[in-house]
């Protein structure tokens, strides 16, 4: 268990927050796993009817902790990771983002699984897997040229550019924008909306927008192969190196 993910469950809604304000809610293993653990239990418990990711403080999520990155997995069997994007690709309920402020990376990403997408005036997202010699993740090649279409998806995976909210509003990104300081109190309300509605028309109206599974799910394998090769390569040595000493990165 770790404390850096945050999970309540009231009025048949699992509300799960990303809960490391002093690292930017940056992802570590124990927290993927724990979330992994969270929507699987969800997915499993007809008690609950929604479940939405949040970040306390200022950030939604910095994305994966850096230094965890480097560090590679630990121990055999799949990677919390994984774990944690296939259980949100095959969740059968509906997920809900409420992203409270930046979300980069898998921040962004996870986004792509959820249902509905709700985001704070401050927020912004960026996907600068490029940036740190690496690449898209979580199907996000494949889902983000659809939702966006391929120039925009490529302005953002190439440059790793920030957009933000009202941008990614415009592009189809997020559902919906609400200001800042009525952000906890409408995401709240339309969560428990979401709770409180036909559970099986609900799962129905899932399953009818959400298709073609069994296509994501070999996007994100192929994906997860060259991401670990990356991972490994002297060009995220690099980059991540260089943005530690807030240097160019230059690759040879
Ligand atoms: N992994 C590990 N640590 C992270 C992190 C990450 N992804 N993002 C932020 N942190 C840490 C910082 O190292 C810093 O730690 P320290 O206080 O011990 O030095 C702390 O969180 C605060 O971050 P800081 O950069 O000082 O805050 P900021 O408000 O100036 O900027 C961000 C916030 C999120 C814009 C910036 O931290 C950032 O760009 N982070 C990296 C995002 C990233 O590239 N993620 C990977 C995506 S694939």
């Amino acid at each position: 268990m770790t404390d850096h993910i945050r999970i309540e469950t009231a009025d048949r809604l699992t509300t799960v927050s990303f809960n490391r304000p002093e690292k930017k809610n940056a992802i570590t293993q124990d927290m993927y796993q724990a979330m992994a653990d969270a929507v699987n239990d969800y997915a499993s418990d007809d008690g609950v009817r929604a479940l939405m990711f949040t970040g306390i403080g200022d950030c939604f999520t910095s994305g994966n902790d850096l230094q965890d990155f480097a560090a590679g997995p630990r121990g055999d069997g799949m990677p919390p990771v994984v774990q944690f994007l296939h259980a949100i690709k095959d969740c059968p309920k509906p997920l809900i983002a409420a992203v409270n402020g930046p979300a980069i990376g898998v921040g962004l990403t996870l986004t792509l699984h959820c249902d509905l997408v709700y985001c704070a005036t401050s927020a912004t997202f960026a996907a600068p897997f490029v940036k740190l010699g690496l690449v898209p993740e979580a199907a996000s090649s494949m889902l983000l040229p659809a939702i966006i279409g391929m120039a925009a998806a490529n302005d953002v995976f190439m440059t790793g550019r920030t957009l933000t909210s009202e941008e990614s509003l415009r592009m189809g990104l997020v559902s919906r924008v609400f200001e800042d300081d009525m952000f906890a109190a409408e995401t709240q309300a339309l969560a428990q909306l979401i709770a409180n509605a036909a559970p099986n028309a609900m799962r129905h109206s899932k399953a009818l927008v959400r298709t073609q599974n069994e296509a994501i799910t070999e996007c994100m394998n192929v994906e997860g192969e060259i991401f670990a090769a990356q991972l490994k390569s002297s060009e995220f040595g690099e980059s991540v190196a260089a943005m530690m000493a807030k240097r160019p990165a230059v690759y040879p």
